[in-house]
């Protein structure tokens, strides 16, 4: 049987899935000692290549692998929303406006807004009828509002410290994050079997951590 190629999301995302993968079974231990390998077929069921987020989909949509394992945010920043097949209880994080404390939200110049998602910062905006110029960042975006390069920024918030430690707050709420199995809609098809026993047994797994997680709060 051909094996099923799954694109992982490498960084934040693969730690927190690979716990979620072992437990449902699959074999990680290339991953967990992976040097600068990147692909792993320590499992005879699978072959688990390590990407960054945005090219999770380039992979799928391209055929080259038919699972991908990637944030929200980049399905929303893709604007690709047509393979999710199971929301993961991991990667939960927020979009947020955020800036040094002496930003005015109200004040009525035309902002400057640094961000790693100009489309999800673009239709925020939109949706509260303001125009802004956004300047798009690759990383440590926290540095624009400190730097002078913005009035504030859109960006994720997972623990809050990156904000905390360089003194930034929020000033608005914007969509959640989570991370998500998507599947190509012809390997669907093709390997329907394999995939659907994948997703089932990730499913449940997923449900265990969920149950577990709220005895314990
Ligand atoms: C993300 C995000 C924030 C940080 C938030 O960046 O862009 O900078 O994590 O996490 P926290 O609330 O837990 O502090 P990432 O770590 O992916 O790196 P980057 O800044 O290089 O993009």
């Amino acid at each position: 049987m051909q094996r099923i190629k799954i694109a992982l999301t490498k960084g934040r995302t693969e730690e927190q899935v690979v716990p979620l993968l072992e437990q449902a079974g699959i074999n990680c231990e290339g991953i967990r000692h992976k040097g600068r390998r990147l692909i792993f077929d320590e499992d005879p069921r699978y072959e688990i290549i390590l990407v960054k987020g945005p090219d999770v989909l380039t992979y799928l949509n391209n055929g080259s692998v038919q699972i991908g394992i990637v944030g929200s945010d980049i399905l929303s920043e893709q604007e690709n929303f047509q393979y999710a097949m199971l929301d993961l209880d991991v990667g939960k994080c927020r979009f947020v406006l955020a800036s040094t404390k002496d930003f005015n939200p109200q004040v009525h110049r035309r902002k400057i807004i640094a961000t790693k998602y100009p489309n999800i910062t673009k239709r925020y905006f939109q949706g509260i009828g303001e125009d802004v110029e956004i300047i798009k960042i690759e990383g440590s975006v926290e540095l624009a509002p400190l730097i002078g390069l913005a009035d504030a920024i859109v960006d994720i918030v997972e623990t809050g410290n990156t904000l905390k430690e360089n003194n930034l707050q929020i000033f608005a709420k914007l969509q959640q994050v989570n991370t998500k199995v998507v599947v190509n809609r012809l390997a669907l098809r093709q390997y329907q079997p394999q995939i659907k026993e994948l997703i089932a047994n990730l499913q449940t797994t997923n449900q265990q951590v969920v149950q577990k997680k709220s005895t314990k709060e």
